[in-house]
């Protein structure tokens, strides 16, 4: 018999069809996330769980789910998941890296570039009829070329922005605890915190979201920062503070900002951060091009699909060095 499994959303069919073919699954089909009462229903019975970032999985969920093996997130991030309750459940729980980090990172570097020459406000300038001819100092943005960016966590999403830097013949700096000196392969150099924020045009995010990095950038470290400064943020919404973030910018402490991720996701209508022009915020696409999100889906396919038959995840977070093989293994 195949094992019962429960889909939280439409992936591309990539890897849905591989779910389907290795499993007896229930996908939620509908555009908004599965309400989370029909989640806690829904997980009774299932072995497998392939979720989004949508979907909080927490004691609760891990609870009511007394048969669940594998929980594979359809991202990289996996903040939406309590690992740690997983690992003590024996529940193995799965990522998507490495196949989105140039599309992350091209699209961070998009952001950079919109909100340094003001791209966005440009489109709202003709659309408003505002465009009478061409003027000496209409909608004067930042230099990208010889500019000093400053990249907040060098992991593999961080250092691929380093390289798209390169080629804009930035001066590139990067502020991570866990990366021991300079990347000679970009010409990246390692900084302390206060001299990237002190020194930095541009400062893009990339760090994973944990309680050391809630709310990292708040109004101490936008007063630091150069006026002229743009900050990108394709990591988490919270890692930026959004009050903060808003009064730096209408107050001219900051140049720009361009958001792919928002505190809440969705942003509010009645956010203030969106009334500015000088704000770019988009729906959280960074990682949305077509075969990256095949790529994703058929790696999430294929950790849940693994942790089912109890062999090793291509992409296991848990921080356990082992592979329970089935429940008898849970520490209750
Ligand atoms: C992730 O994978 O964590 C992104 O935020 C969505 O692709």
């Amino acid at each position: 018999m195949k094992p019962k499994v429960y889909v939280t959303r439409n992936i591309p069919e990539k890897g849905l069809s591989l779910v389907r073919e290795a499993c007896d699954a229930e996908v939620w089909e509908e555009e908004l996330p599965v309400p989370r009462e029909i989640l806690l229903e829904k997980v009774q019975n299932v072995e497998g769980l392939l979720c989004l970032l949508t979907e909080r999985i927490d004691d609760k969920v891990l609870v009511a789910s007394p048969r669940l093996r594998v929980v594979s997130n359809y991202a990289v991030g996996f903040n939406n998941i309590d690992v740690d309750i997983c690992t003590t459940r024996g529940i193995f729980v799965g990522n998507t890296p490495d196949v989105l980090t140039d599309t992350t990172a091209d699209f961070a570097f998009t952001l950079l570039m919109a909100a340094a020459r003001r791209v966005v406000e440009g489109v709202d300038y003709i659309r408003a009829g505002k465009w009478k001819t061409w003027g000496p100092r209409t909608l004067l943005g930042q230099d990208i070329h010889g500019a000093t960016l400053g990249i907040i966590g060098y992991g593999r999403i961080g250092k691929a922005m380093a390289r798209r830097a390169c080629g804009f013949d930035m001066r590139v700096m990067f502020y991570d605890e866990y990366v021991s000196g300079n990347d000679a392969e970009t010409g990246a150099t390692k900084v302390d915190f206060d001299t990237l924020l002190a020194e930095s045009d541009f400062i893009s995010l990339h760090v994973p979201l944990t309680e050391e990095t809630y709310h990292f950038i708040s109004t101490a470290e936008l007063a630091k920062c150069k006026p002229t400064a743009v900050l990108i943020n394709a990591a988490r919404g919270p890692v930026v503070d959004p009050q903060a973030l808003y009064v730096a910018l209408h107050d001219g402490k900051l140049a720009a900002a361009g958001l792919d991720v928002t505190e809440p996701e969705p942003v509010t209508m009645d956010d203030p951060l969106l009334t500015l022009p000088n704000c770019i915020i988009v729906p959280h696409i960074a990682s949305a091009s077509v075969a990256t999100r095949d790529r994703m889906a058929e790696i999430a396919a294929r950790n849940l699909i693994a942790g089912l038959k109890g062999e090793p995840l291509l992409h296991c977070v848990n921080k356990i060095p082992f592979f329970p093989k089935s429940r008898d293994f849970i520490i209750e």
